[in-house]
């Protein structure tokens, strides 16, 4: 898969890739509405161009207040991500070529406010997806956000990454599947009623 090819959908407005983008936006979007003060931390796993958040990010009063991590493996997309976050002044961004699925990619940037798997659930095994599900909660701060999304592809694990998510101390907020698309979209909050456990050194493999 040449993942430059893929982002290509985004530029058709009418793609289901693009549906599922505006769906992604509305949930960092009531993330970031509910959150009025002090600073926001963001990361961002397999980020690609990294439009979700950047698109909402340049006309969201809370701009400023962000910081994230973007973790994007192809230095030509993890370029494009940098980029359009210089040209809409957002300084907060850092975007790292790295491999999304090593956990330390994201020391210094967790536990984080907002987490975003996006595109990764449907490239990863479900023995993986799993993992990185239940290794969530050492990401997230008491109450922050996961959105994530997975299509309907066979094998369709879209229940099971849902009842993973309830069985690791998250409640799910939405989860966005309309019928006529192969995308669904999952917001979840951390309910952090226990300790999170270490997680392991690798989440997943891309595949
Ligand atoms: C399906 S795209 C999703 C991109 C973005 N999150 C979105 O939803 O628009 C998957 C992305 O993961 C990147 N990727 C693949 N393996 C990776 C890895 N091990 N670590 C970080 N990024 C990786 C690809 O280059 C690609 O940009």
């Amino acid at each position: 898969m040449d993942w430059l090819d893929w982002h290509q959908d985004y530029d058709d407005p009418s793609s289901d890739l693009s549906g599922r983008l505006r769906s992604v936006q509305r949930a960092i979007r009531n993330h970031l509405d509910a959150h009025r003060d002090g600073p926001i931390r963001v990361i961002s796993a397999c980020a690609g161009q990294g439009r979700d958040l950047i698109e909402v990010l340049a006309t969201h009063p809370a701009r400023d207040r962000v910081s994230a991590r973007l973790v994007e493996l192809d230095p030509r997309l993890a370029d494009t991500a940098r980029t359009a976050a210089a040209a809409h002044g957002l300084t907060g961004i850092e975007v790292v070529e790295a491999d999304a699925g090593s956990t330390a990619s994201y020391a210094g940037a967790v536990p984080a406010d907002l987490v975003l798997f996006c595109g990764v659930f449907g490239n990863i095994t479900p023995a993986d997806t799993e993992t990185t599900v239940r290794a969530l909660p050492a990401f997230c701060t008491p109450n922050a956000t996961v959105i994530w999304t997975r299509g309907r592809h066979t094998p369709d694990i879209r229940q099971d990454i849902r009842a993973w998510f309830t069985d690791t101390g998250f409640k799910e907020l939405t989860f966005d599947a309309p019928d006529n698309v192969a995308w669904s979209v999952g917001t979840n909050r951390y309910l952090a009623t226990t300790e999170p456990p270490t997680p392991p050194e690798r989440l997943f493999t891309f595949q």
